[in-house]
């Protein structure tokens, strides 16, 4: 990934330390106080990871705080659309179910509970036209990223493996690779590796619909690098986590497709065999603080994982399990969620496009991939001074430069503040 501008060395030189900001405003006060104090910690961070520790790339939301700083000096407060974190309750049926399991004095399973995994199937063969799947071959993560970040490791890849990831993607495909010791390389097609990296790839991230540029996979491109994995023997992993939130064409309740999982049998061929579906409730269920998500696919593939995963604790608390088994057998709460997210995406689409920001891709999920045709930091400082945080592209790899990603994830109110402060800007 590209270096944010942690450390803030490079923000010295991009206006917020310096008198005036790429727009030629004041700059925000208490900002030198600020880098400063970060650069210190910073420091800190370096030389205790030089004792102890993983060599894992700072945290680059830090990077985000002198933003943070300038939006939140709005009048009218800030309106952070920075981070896909749900912000509308949690459906009453799914806390019910949370609560109704909360005598739990046992050991939860790793694999899940029989009624889970029997949920989960149902709803893949319900909600994503999977049918290849048995009980067996399903299990519950601690959320998503957890799964993420340690697969490579569990699958037992290691030095001189790759991991191909998207070239614009979540971060933590790359952690995953770190983690193992394994190299990751970004591509979004296998033909675009030589042939010494292609005999080496072990395992391929998919993410459709993609975070954060809404990227779409259709079920030819699907099948197309299902084909050319297995050729290779290795592993697909799809990180499906925005499926039910398709716009456009991938619509469903206005007439659209459903987004195809890399286990609907036109991409799979009706086999699992070296495919694992990673999927989330974080989202569609307004669950993010449960960390409830599953994995499925591969028979033996899934066995080990359950196997490791039960020596290595990492297991989904029985409450969650219960809640989770509940909230997938309810499709309405989850097209409720979704109605809400159509309305704000339409308002801030309007809104953005508005101010002068082309979007691109976001044919489905949460965000808005938008550019103002203008450096990545140059763009997010605009948006900060109207007290909007958004996410900085590069933060998803170098090919997200010149880019800022929009989250759909804020209160109506929040999102409406939003609206009247670009319409604003766009009419001055
Ligand atoms: C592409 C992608 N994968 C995985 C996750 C992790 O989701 P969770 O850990 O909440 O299940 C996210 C969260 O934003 C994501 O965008």
């Amino acid at each position: 990934m590209q270096e944010p501008p942690a450390g803030l060395d490079k923000l010295d030189g991009r206006g917020l330390s310096s008198s005036k900001s790429p727009l030629g405003l004041d700059k925000a006060p208490g900002l030198d106080k600020l880098d400063h104090r970060d650069k210190l910690d910073h420091r800190d961070k370096l030389d205790h990871r030089a004792a102890f520790g993983l060599a894992l790339p700072d945290y680059p939301w830090d990077a985000m705080a002198p933003y943070q700083q300038i939006a939140a000096a709005h009048p009218d407060g800030v309106v952070n659309l920075s981070i896909g974190t749900p912000v509308d309750p949690t459906p009453t049926l799914i806390q019910q179910a949370l609560v109704a399991a909360a005598d739990a004095p046992g050991y939860p399973t790793t694999h899940g509970t029989p009624e889970l995994r029997r949920a989960i199937v149902d709803w893949f063969a319900r909600r994503r036209n999977v049918t290849c799947l048995d009980p067996a071959q399903v299990m519950p993560t601690v959320g998503s990223k957890e799964l993420v970040a340690w697969l490579p490791l569990l699958l037992g890849l290691g030095a001189g493996d790759v991991v191909v990831r998207p070239t614009v993607a979540y971060p933590t495909y790359d952690i995953g690779a770190t983690l193992a010791g394994a190299t990751s390389v970004a591509a979004d097609s296998l033909d675009e590796l030589d042939d010494e990296t292609r005999a080496r790839v072990r395992l391929v991230w998919v993410n459709s619909p993609g975070n954060p540029t809404g990227i779409v996979r259709d079920v030819a491109q699907l099948r197309q690098l299902v084909d050319q994995a297995r050729e290779l023997g290795a592993v697909v992993a799809s990180d499906e986590c925005y499926a039910e939130l398709g716009w456009g064409r991938w619509d469903v309740e206005e007439g659209g497709t459903p987004v195809p999982s890399v286990l609907d049998p036109r991409v799979c061929g009706g086999s699992a065999a070296n495919l694992l579906a990673v999927y989330s409730l974080s989202k569609q269920s307004n669950v993010a603080g449960y960390r409830a998500a599953f994995v499925a696919g591969d028979a033996a593939i899934m066995a080990n994982l359950v196997n490791s995963r039960k020596h290595a604790g990492m297991i989904v608390p029985h409450p969650v399990q219960e809640a989770m088994r509940v909230a997938l057998g309810d499709d309405a709460h989850v097209r409720d969620q979704k109605s809400r997210y159509r309305v704000r995406r339409a308002k801030l689409v309007a809104a953005l496009e508005g101010y002068g920001l082309a979007i691109h891709h976001s044919e489905a999920g949460l965000y808005l991939w938008c550019t103002a045709g203008q450096d990545t930091w140059h763009t997010i400082e605009r948006l900060a001074r109207l007290g909007i945080v958004a996410g900085p592209g590069v933060f998803y790899g170098d090919a997200g430069s010149g880019y800022v990603r929009i989250a759909l994830t804020a209160t109506d109110d929040r999102i409406d503040a939003a609206v009247r402060r670009l319409a604003a800007e766009a009419r001055a």
